[in-house]
């Protein structure tokens, strides 16, 4: 009988990663998913355990545990995340490095364990879920996009470095998505009163824009897709728009696309 695979998906509580985690053991994988309170979550099918990716001794006990339990972990895909709403000038140096603590070294965190598995296995996947904002930063989350494309950059030069060990890295990048992340965005301690009428005029949109958000299922679709796929490009998108927005911002003059921004974002 076939070997069935292995995936550890971090941040699984919720949102993105719950609903990649349910599909994938549908689909007959070996599910680990993540929380940094796991006994908050009961799981059908799959396994939660704990895990907080800015702590090197809880990324290495969480990795350990899968080994141990496994033997092998076949797929990696680093989702977890929040977003800094903060306009560019307001957020401290503290708040911009406990963003990039979660979204990017946390990921460097999980790779750096996982990698030499994978290594001594002979091969692997590392799926990165990014964004559309680590194509393009807009307002107000410029330091969440920041993070976003020290994230696309890294995951990019990775795929390189370890295709020799037969391991690919891919990335997702989502446009807006139905889950609490919008609820669990950390906002600035000292925001500044001068963007007090941009901040309102943003948040007013983006209740409106809510409307247009896809649910988590197109996500995990799109993740099923690479983990499918016998060569797995470097870049996913997860629905028509989202792709047609990524080939826009890569394709179009930079004045045009800014353009499109302001008007998008009524600015
Ligand atoms: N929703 C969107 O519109 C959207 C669009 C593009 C990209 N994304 C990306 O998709 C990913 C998931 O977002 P989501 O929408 O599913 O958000 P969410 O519903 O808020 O879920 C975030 C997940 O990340 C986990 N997490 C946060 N900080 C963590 C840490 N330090 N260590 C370990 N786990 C941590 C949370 O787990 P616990 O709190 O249980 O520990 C939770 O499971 C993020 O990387 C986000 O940037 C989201």
């Amino acid at each position: 009988m076939a070997q069935r695979q292995v995936v550890l998906i971090t941040g699984a509580s919720m949102g993105l990663g719950h609903e990649m985690a349910e599909m994938l053991a549908r689909d007959g994988w070996t599910v680990y998913g993540t929380s940094r309170e796991p006994e908050n979550y009961s799981t059908h099918g799959w396994r939660m355990i704990e895990l907080d990716v800015t702590d090197g001794a809880s990324v290495r006990a969480c990795v350990d545990e899968v080994m141990q339990r496994e033997g092998r972990i076949d797929a990696l895909v680093n989702n977890a995340g929040y977003g800094l709403s903060a306009f560019a000038e307001e957020a401290t140096v503290d708040e911009i490095r406990a963003q990039f603590d979660t979204n990017y070294l946390g990921v460097h965190h999980m790779c750096q364990a996982v990698l030499p598995i994978m290594r001594e296995q002979g091969g692997g996947r590392i799926v990165n879920i990014s964004s559309l904002s680590g194509l393009i930063g807009t307002p107000p989350s410029a330091h969440y996009s920041a993070s976003k494309h020290a994230l696309e950059a890294y995951s990019q030069t990775m795929r390189l470095e370890v295709a020799q060990f037969g391991i690919r890295v891919s990335i997702i990048e989502p446009g807006l998505t139905k889950s609490a992340f919008r609820e669990n965005v950390a906002k600035p301690a000292e925001p500044l009163a001068a963007y007090d009428d941009l901040r309102e005029h943003l948040r007013e949109q983006g209740v409106r824009t809510e409307k247009l958000a896809h649910p988590t299922v197109v996500v995990a679709r799109t993740l099923r897709r690479v983990l499918r796929a016998r060569s797995p490009r470097l870049r996913y998108t997860c629905t028509r728009l989202d792709w047609l927005g990524a080939h826009l911002i890569c394709w179009l003059p930079e004045g045009v696309m800014h353009w499109l921004v302001r008007k998008v974002f009524g600015l």
